[in-house]
């Protein structure tokens, strides 16, 4: 019987944390449960950093962008000390059920301890990176599209003053939602991505386009990379088309800033409901997901197994509309 639920938020923050946040405790608080919010992630769990929420902790936040519980990735959840520690907490807060807001590592956490001491949990998929199965999107991507969209329009128009080829480096982690799709967004001539890795050089194939025979500047979108990020690809043209003018501009952290959108609102604001809506079924260890506009719930083994299949057809869009 669950009276009690814990809410946290863990790995990197992403725009619409807090609105999942809002919509858990209110939802929670509507259907009767009680509500604690974890501060610090599964840091905070550890550490006994826990307090009550009531409908007024969420007040005027589902606008502002980060997480209002503060986020973490924590080592010490990854050793069976500190799930012991974390455990002991839940039981001293009188807590029986868990909702983990944050992307695979987390998610990862939540299904270990979930299994570990048979707790209810419940995940609900908070990154930028838009990488976990089962879910068309994540809280926080659609935000993070429209700022680097923003920032790539405003790059053009120096770009094209100077006649220059940018190489802009997007965050995503291993996956490349958010250089894909941004690309096509802001009418980029090529993205540089993880997905497309094929033998054929992606760098050769973007030259070999003549995309500077027929345009002015360009802008290629290059997905972060430990080895071949922005850098490596301008360096490269430096010293093989030493004719170009290059110029590379790695975003940053200021991708995961900002006001969520109106989409990322909704979102989470469903996935938050659906989250409770779920315990209420007797769902367990599933992360709330959404397909084809539907809520969908989505076993943690298959939100994490990393083979989130990468539509391929984009790269034939943003290709045949970049000539
Ligand atoms: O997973 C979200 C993300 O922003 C990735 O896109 C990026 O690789 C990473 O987190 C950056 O992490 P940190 O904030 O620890 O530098």
């Amino acid at each position: 019987m669950i009276k009690t639920i814990g809410i946290l938020t863990s790995g990197g923050d992403a725009p619409g944390m807090n609105a999942a946040i809002r919509a858990i405790t209110r939802s929670a608080i509507a259907n009767g449960f009680n509500v604690k919010g974890i501060y610090r992630g599964f840091d905070g769990l550890i550490n006994g950093e826990i307090k009550t929420f009531t409908t007024e902790s969420v007040s005027n936040i589902i606008s502002r962008g980060g997480t209002i519980l503060k986020t973490a990735r924590s080592n010490e959840f990854t050793t069976p000390e500190g799930r012991l520690k974390a455990f002991k907490h839940m039981q001293e807060e009188g807590i029986d059920a868990l909702c983990v807001i944050g992307g695979n590592g987390s998610l990862t956490g939540a299904k270990v301890f979930a299994e570990e001491f048979s707790i209810p949990c419940i995940g609900l998929p908070g990154t930028i990176d838009n990488d976990l199965d089962g879910t068309d999107f994540t809280i926080g991507y659609d935000t993070t599209l429209n700022t680097i969209m923003e920032c790539v329009d405003k790059i053009r128009d120096t770009a094209t003053s100077h006649e220059r080829i940018f190489f802009i480096e997007v965050m995503g982690r291993d996956a490349g939602y958010l250089a894909q799709n941004s690309a096509i967004a802001a009418g980029a001539e090529a993205a540089i991505i993880p997905e497309d890795q094929t033998d054929a050089d992606q760098l050769e194939q973007y030259i070999g386009r003549g995309i500077r025979k027929s345009k002015n500047s360009s802008i290629v979108i290059v997905s972060e990379s430990p080895k071949c990020g922005a850098m490596y690809y301008a360096e490269r043209v430096k010293k093989e088309y030493p004719e170009y003018d290059v110029r590379v501009s790695i975003l940053g952290h200021l991708q995961r800033g900002g006001t969520p959108s109106a989409h990322d609102r909704i979102l989470a604001s469903r996935l938050g409901a659906g989250a409770i809506q779920a315990l209420l079924e007797g769902q367990r260890n599933v992360m709330i997901g959404i397909k084809n506009g539907e809520i969908v719930y989505v076993p943690f083994t298959k939100a994490i197994q990393g083979q989130k299949a990468f539509d391929k057809s984009l790269i034939k869009v943003l290709d045949e509309l970049s000539i």
